[in-house]
């Protein structure tokens, strides 16, 4: 992420909706979350999964910038699961430890609040995935899941789902059919069509509710990269 003529200190280095709100990119992110927003199933958009076809298409990135994007919103309390067990990364964004997270919350679900951690943004908090488990897939099909994000319903406005790319494993197949939404990054230049057709077809094949897509890494001019999204 670039953040242009500005010496970033912020712990939140990588997140530019964070670091530099005035920039073109977090005026697209605003756009999206307008788009979350105002869309006429809303007051449904609670739980946003986000997913790509393979790695470094900037899953963690848009999750991590959107979900900012959402806190800063008067009174709206944002949380960000990692369910990446595969790659977690949402510690790394937010430069907080991964000793804990969602797989200690998932055999042990009273200590909750304990696993949560604050972000510099008060009204975002991260829950990253823990110690990883030689059942990733197996641990994300488990009903567990599905009522524990329920529990956090009740004290988050938006929960954003940060995944593995579901192009090269189903890791994300139930979350998604549990999602209200779910967003497909495609990384500019970086993901045959074919592969993002896949993607698309095991999306529909779980029944996912696909709210748009996220072109990331669009290069507008040599050397300078951007956003551009559809919904
Ligand atoms: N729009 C962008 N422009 C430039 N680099 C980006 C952009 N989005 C993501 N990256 C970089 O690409 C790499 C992969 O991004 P990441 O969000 O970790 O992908 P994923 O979670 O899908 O594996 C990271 O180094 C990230 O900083
Ligand atoms: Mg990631």
């Amino acid at each position: 992420m670039r953040i242009k003529g500005r010496k970033v200190v912020n712990k939140m280095i990588n997140i530019t909706t964070f670091n530099d709100p005035k920039s073109p990119i977090s005026e697209a992110y605003r756009t999206i979350r307008t788009n979350i927003q105002f869309s006429k199933i809303d007051n449904d958009m609670k739980t946003i999964l986000i997913t790509s076809s393979k790695q470094d298409e900037g899953k963690t990135t848009v999750a991590s910038n959107l979900a900012v994007s959402f806190a800063t919103l008067e009174e709206k309390k944002v949380l960000i699961i990692d369910a990446d067990l595969r790659n977690p990364s949402i510690h790394k964004m937010f430069n907080k430890t991964n000793s804990f997270g969602l797989t200690d919350v998932l055999t042990n679900k009273k200590e909750l609040k304990k696993y949560i951690q604050n972000t510099e943004l008060e009204n975002l908090q991260i829950l990253t995935t823990g110690a990883i488990p030689h059942n990733p897939g197996e641990m994300l099909e488990s009903k567990k899941i599905i009522e524990l994000i329920d529990d956090l319903k009740q004290d988050y406005d938006y929960i954003f789902i940060d995944t593995s790319p579901i192009g090269i494993i189903m890791d994300a197949g139930v979350l998604a059919n549990y999602a209200d939404g779910t967003i497909l990054v495609i990384a500019y230049n970086e993901v045959e069509k074919e592969r993002v057709k896949l993607s698309k077809e095991r999306l529909e094949k779980v029944k996912a509710n696909v709210i748009g897509a996220v072109f990331n890494k669009y290069v507008e001019k040599r050397d300078s990269y951007g956003y551009y999204s559809y919904y």
